[in-house]
């Protein structure tokens, strides 16, 4: 057997682990209403296709390219490209980055209301559209949550892979999925919470557009932690002798399921209540889900509200930790730099680059009114759409790219055989090889070079 370098102590642990990475905001906020709002049944359909076609492959990929290496992403762009292709992990690390920048003031939000729900009056306000509008405008409360949310964090990465990583997803995964189950079961008891299910998963074919294509092949790339390497830093962390097709199989299928739940918990909790439909829109969470806790009455308000809000903070916050470690990892193999130093110097850099984004909600005007693309944005906005929305996919790309044409699909072949001696000629590995070589690159470029124009050029390209 193969040395590996010190990680994760069993298949489980990585699955926990990837499958933390990857449920998080995304799954949670953003799939139930792109999905209730884009053709319900029809659009799951469409995702399912992209998280097959683009997800699966491009994740194993990540992964074997990780723990191929055993090294973080910059490490492994120069082991397996040449070194002059190391700066495409950088990328990725500067990436991962500022993507933490924002993902931990939205992660703020969900834990400070938490906080305010469980402990606080803040279900008992008479306007939670109003009140969420002032939250976030608020320099204190966005300060001390975000830090919190911060140090959370690096209180995790700063344990390392196994103490801290491991130990941590495998505690927090299974509370993520019974908080889940629990509430889907109580809000499938709410009056008109069928209406609701039919209403998220009837197929309504005429609202697929191209548009629609592409949001559902961003979506599940997003959704999938994928383009910026934070598989390949996982990966690298996987013992020799685990097979990686389970794991990235376990990972792809846990995502997906926790997304589609949550639309099984979202759409009856907006139907029980009597709001539109359209309520079921970007603003769900933070403004409308508090009037329809409210509406449960004091106790119970408190206690599904309370259960909501850590749900999404517990997701959010396995999703925030493998976003540091990215860049941690990179000093700690790259530069040599100890772990300690690494995750405390990177989590305040962090930090100070995601205040302007905590202040563009109201805060400071110039930072809550930039237009770009013919549209007013907020700064985290801006930083969402140049890292997430258009520097995932083309981080993706590349890495298809570089996979196939400078690693080689044959060197591929060879880490994923180590732990699965059934893979080389298998079907997993005749449609992986065949995805990521001539499907994955193709459609990752129609997500980067569309969202690229329509965020920034206003020019719908579909
Ligand atoms: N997959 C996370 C979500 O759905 O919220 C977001 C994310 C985490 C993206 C980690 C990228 C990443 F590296």
């Amino acid at each position: 057997m193969a040395i590996s370098r010190k990680g994760f102590s069993s298949r489980l642990g990585f699955v926990a682990a990837a499958a933390g990475s990857a449920v998080g905001l995304g799954n949670i906020w953003k799939f139930p209403y792109e999905t209730a709002q884009n053709g319900g049944g029809a659009f799951l359909l469409l995702y399912l296709i992209c998280v097959v076609l683009i997800g699966f492959p491009v994740m194993m990929g990540e992964i074997s390219l990780g723990r191929a290496t055993q090294t973080n992403p910059v490490g492994a762009y120069r082991k397996a490209a040449g070194p002059k292709w190391s700066w495409v992990g950088l990328i990725g690390v500067i990436g991962g980055m500022m993507i933490l920048s924002f993902y931990n003031v939205v992660a703020g939000w969900a834990f400070g209301y938490f906080i305010e729900i469980s402990f606080g009056s803040l279900l008992s306000e008479p306007d939670h559209g109003a009140f969420f509008g002032a939250y976030v405008a608020n320099i204190t409360d966005n300060l001390i949550f975000s830090m919190v949310f911060m140090v959370l964090t690096a209180v995790v990465v700063l344990r390392g892979i196994q103490g801290g990583i491991e130990s941590a997803s495998k505690l927090l995964m299974p509370l993520l999925f019974l908080i889940l189950i629990g509430l889907i079961i109580y809000a499938l008891t709410l009056p008109n919470a069928m209406a609701g299910i039919s209403y998220y998963l009837l197929p309504d074919f005429s609202k697929i557009q191209l548009s629609t294509i592409n949001s559902a092949m961003g979506q599940a790339f997003f959704s999938l932690s994928l383009g910026m390497g934070a598989l390949i830093t996982y990966g690298s962390y996987i013992p020799k002798d685990d097979n990686v097709t389970a794991s990235a199989s376990i990972v792809t299928l846990a995502d997906t399921a926790v997304a589609f739940l949550a639309g099984l918990l979202m759409l009856p909790l907006v139907f029980s209540s009597g709001e539109p439909p359209e309520a079921s829109g970007p603003g769900l969470v933070f403004t409308i889900l508090p009037g329809i806790f409210h509406a449960m009455g004091p106790l119970v308000g408190r206690i599904v509200g309370g259960a909501f809000f850590l749900l999404l903070s517990v997701a959010a916050l396995t999703s925030t930790i493998s976003l540091l470690e990215v860049p941690v990892s990179y000093l700690v193999d790259d530069r040599k730099v100890g772990r300690k130093p690494a995750v405390i110097g990177i989590a305040s850099i962090i930090f100070i680059i995601g205040l302007p984004s905590m202040l563009s909600f109201g805060a400071v005007d110039w930072l809550s009114d930039i237009t770009y693309g013919g549209a007013s944005h907020s700064f985290l906005d801006l930083i969402n759409d140049v890292f997430s929305e258009v520097g995932l996919p083309l981080g993706g790309l590349i890495m298809s790219l570089l996979i196939v044409h400078r690693w080689g699909t044959n060197r591929m072949r060879e880490e994923l055989t180590n732990g699965n001696p059934a893979y080389p000629g298998s079907r997993v590995e005749r449609f992986v090889r065949f995805t990521l070589t001539y499907i994955s690159p193709v459609l990752l470029g129609f997500i980067f070079i569309s969202n690229l124009m329509e965020k920034f050029f206003g020019i719908s390209v579909f």
